[in-house]
């Protein structure tokens, strides 16, 4: 089994120098589909700038062998419209495609799923690439349930359990 060590980003300088990497990560993570990836770097910089000012104490990084090899941007108090309340938000989650199969990206959910409810959150909120079966499927074998769609994009959710409403 390989041994996957989770860090959250905690400063901004931390933040600043593993930007390049998690570039590099978006790239290769959506090499299958670039349509619901960044188009170049400029926009890559912009999107992660915007991910963890969206949520600086949400950021999570996944090391295999002291590379990273995923990140997850998440969000612990986002305003779900369609469900009038507030949802832990994953507004992003790649993993590099080298690491791709071997438990990263179930990892980060776990993280993710932990910070909302120890923020009060009972439902888990996300937009995924309607063509993006294999991330569809990955999200379904974690409790997540089809929802809304707008244009490109299917919005899926998951009640983390404790109180409604919160
Ligand atoms: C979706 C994604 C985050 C999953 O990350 P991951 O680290 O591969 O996930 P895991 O290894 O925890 O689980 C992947 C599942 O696919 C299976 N799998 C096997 N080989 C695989 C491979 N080569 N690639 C991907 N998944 C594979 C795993 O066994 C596992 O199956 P399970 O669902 O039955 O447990 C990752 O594929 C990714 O970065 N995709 C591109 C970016 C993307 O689409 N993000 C989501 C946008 S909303």
């Amino acid at each position: 089994m390989v041994n996957i060590v989770i860090e959250k980003v905690e400063t901004e300088d931390q933040f600043q120098h593993v930007m390049p990497r998690l570039q590099d990560i978006l790239f290769s993570a959506y090499e299958q589909f670039p349509e619901y990836g960044v188009e170049d770097e400029q926009e890559a910089h912009r999107y992660l700038w915007w991910l963890y000012k969206a949520d600086p104490t949400g950021m999570f990084l996944a090391y295999i062998g002291g590379e990273i090899a995923g990140f997850i941007a998440s969000h612990s108090q986002w305003w779900d419209k369609y469900i009038g309340m507030f949802v832990g938000e994953v507004h992003e989650i790649s993993v590099d495609s080298r690491f791709h199969g071997v438990g990263v990206g179930s990892r980060l959910m776990q993280v993710a799923e932990s910070y909302f409810m120890e923020s009060g959150r009972t439902v888990a909120g996300l937009w995924v690439g309607i063509k993006n079966n294999g991330a569809i499927r990955f999200y379904e074998k974690r409790g997540y349930v089809r929802a809304e769609i707008k244009g490109p994009w299917l919005r899926m959710r998951k009640y983390l359990g404790g109180h409604r409403g919160g």
